[in-house]
């Protein structure tokens, strides 16, 4: 079976992209890798910040995972400042220990977005589609899901459910 890893991109470990991750794990059997938990400092051109997590949390994704899901909530308009700046640190492999780097190549790459309501920006999985282009991964779609009153609406599960399918084989 296809390994995955999802990784929660949100700014408290306890929120509503957590639920819809914690979901999202019982439908694919996929890990989890809570960013919030992790010290990952801004992308330094100095690299300044190679001796935080990410150097190590990196080379362990690229090293065990062929499936990489990003699950974000909705910030102003688009991905948390977390995952904006786990996806910065990725440069960190384009521009030193590249092997890493390349190992993205042909893995999958999917979203999953969380605010409290069935809408999303139009352009919100631009970052994601074109960074999986730029880094020769495959695209394997979105969703966008919602918490209402602190659950999952069953419409939501079933939207997860059926995104599961498709990454999971
Ligand atoms: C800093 C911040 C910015 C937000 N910006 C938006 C937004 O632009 N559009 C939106 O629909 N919801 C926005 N929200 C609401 C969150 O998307 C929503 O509450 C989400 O479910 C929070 O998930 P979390 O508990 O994992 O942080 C914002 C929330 C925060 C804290």
């Amino acid at each position: 079976m296809n390994k995955g890893i999802i990784i929660l991109g949100s700014s408290r470990s306890n929120g509503d992209t957590s639920k819809v991750v914690s979901h999202l794990k019982n439908s694919t059997g996929f890990e989890v890798v809570d960013l919030h938990q992790k010290d990952i400092g801004f992308f330094d051109y100095d690299f300044k910040n190679e001796q935080d997590d990410f150097n190590f949390l990196f080379k362990g994704i690229v090293q065990n995972y062929e499936t990489i899901i990003f699950a974000t909530p909705v910030y102003w308009y688009t991905m948390s400042g977390v995952m904006k700046t786990f996806l910065d640190r990725i440069s960190d492999f384009l521009y030193k220990e590249k092997d890493f780097g390349r190992m993205l190549r042909g893995k999958n790459m999917g979203l999953i977005s969380c605010s409290n309501d069935d809408d999303r920006p139009e352009e919100f999985n631009l970052p994601f589609s074109r960074s999986a282009a730029y880094l020769g991964m495959n695209y394997v779609g979105d969703i966008h899901t919602w918490i209402k009153n602190d659950t999952l609406p069953m419409e939501v599960k079933e939207k997860i459910d059926a995104f599961a399918l498709r990454i999971k084989n």
